[in-house]
């Protein structure tokens, strides 16, 4: 049996170690915010955080995952209370179907996790490999700048922290 952690908690997996992750959150774990959109790492729906970086978890089986932190938009805020970029994303209504924003908001907060205070053109070349057919793209690349803005404070902070 695999285990992996996902959002902070262990939790033990009964796929096959060849089963992509996607796989095993949507059908497993119930953790439905990533998207199968092409299954083939050409789409960007199924966008997770593996150790902070983005993955496509429809191309990464499970086995090498163990011992990994492992972060879906679950993890980043709840209806309740969403997360920064969750807050964002709302505010800037950037969604039209919603299929590509879990994806595009993984990414994105990987970025910014990474570089709180990201150009546009930096946004907009790490959000490449995201495709989104309703076209918002001009409000999604509004929506990151704004979590962006949102984020600083609490980012320069831990920054100063370490
Ligand atoms: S579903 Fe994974 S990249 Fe398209
Ligand atoms: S909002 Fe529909 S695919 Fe992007």
């Amino acid at each position: 049996m695999t285990t992996l952690t996902i959002n902070g908690e262990s939790r033990s997996i009964k796929a096959s170690p060849d089963t992509p992750l996607l796989y095993v959150l949507r059908d497993e774990l119930g953790l439905n915010a990533a998207k199968y959109g092409c299954g083939l790492g050409q789409c960007g729906a199924c966008t997770v955080m593996v150790d902070g970086k983005a993955v496509f978890s429809c191309i990464t089986p499970v086995m090498l995952l163990q011992g990994r932190t492992i972060t879906t938009l679950e993890g980043l805020g709840t209806v309740e209370a969403p997360g920064p970029m969750q807050r964002a994303f709302i505010a800037e209504q950037a969604a039209q179907c919603g299929f590509c924003i879990p994806g595009m908001m993984m990414r994105a907060q990987a970025l910014l996790n990474r570089v709180p205070h990201a150009t546009d053109q930096s946004i907009r070349a790490e959000l490449q490999p995201h495709l989104c057919r309703c076209g918002t793209h001009m409000r999604i690349l509004r929506a990151v700048r704004r979590a962006a803005e949102d984020m600083k404070p609490k980012t320069a902070e831990a920054r100063t922290e370490r």
